[in-house]
């Protein structure tokens, strides 16, 4: 079966390409990453990127007089590149309902909180204060608001005692990474799929007991 094709967008550091750079390296996992975008040229993440020979273009927010002109430079990349799935990986820009319904079923992020608990920005340090005992990440297809849709995957951990925001985020992030790439790889071998408003899943991924956790080692 062909690869499914990702474009991975990013804004920063770029951990969660790695991981997928990282799973797409073996040779049995079934999607390749065919283009990097960051919407910041100093991204620190464009570096990985060219160390894994992968192609990366900087598409900047700030050339943009609109959101929408920046959206359809965005949309124009995707499309020359022919990309199945649009990864969100740290990609710190709102997108237009326009942009989430065109790309709708094929456009995924990841958030480091147990959705729909804790969407938006400075989350480790919200669910510190908020005395939480379970914390995690989601994988999701996205729409049109933010850090919210259909939930593909979750990983969740607990809230040890003494952790502090970083520690915390420390944590959630190594989940972050076998989550992820865990999930494309569902989606790429047609085990998930979008039906309306939910995820549904092959019987054989129901049948191993991972839906609620997907399989992160
Ligand atoms: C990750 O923790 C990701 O879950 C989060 O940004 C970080 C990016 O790190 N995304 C969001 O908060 C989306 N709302 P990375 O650049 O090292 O992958």
């Amino acid at each position: 079966m062909a690869k499914a094709k990702l474009a991975v967008l990013i804004s920063g550091r770029g951990s969660n390409l790695q991981s997928l750079i990282d799973a797409a390296a073996d040779p049995d996992y079934p999607a390749e990453i065919s283009l990097v975008i960051s919407n910041r040229p100093k991204a620190a993440g464009l570096a990985r990127a060219t160390k894994a020979g992968i192609t990366q273009t900087t598409i900047d927010h700030k050339d943009f007089q609109t959101r929408e002109d920046f959206e359809a430079a965005l949309d124009d990349a995707l499309r020359l590149a022919k990309v199945d799935y649009v990864c969100l990986a740290g990609f710190m820009r709102m997108l237009t309902p326009n942009f989430v319904n065109d790309w709708r079923g094929r456009l995924i992020n990841i958030h480091p909180s147990l959705l729909p608990a804790f969407k938006g920005m400075h989350v480790h340090e919200r669910m510190i204060d908020a005395g939480i005992k379970l914390a995690g990440c989601t994988v999701h297809f996205v729409s049109a608001e933010v850090d919210a849709g259909p939930i593909i995957g979750q990983a969740a951990i607990p809230v040890l005692p003494g952790d502090t925001a970083d520690t915390l985020a420390d944590r959630i992030l190594q989940q972050e990474h076998k989550l992820y790439p865990a999930c494309i790889r569902l989606l790429a071998e047609t085990k998930a799929r979008l039906s309306g408003a939910v995820v549904l899943y092959d019987s054989s991924v129901i049948a191993s007991g991972d839906l609620s956790n997907p399989p992160t080692e």
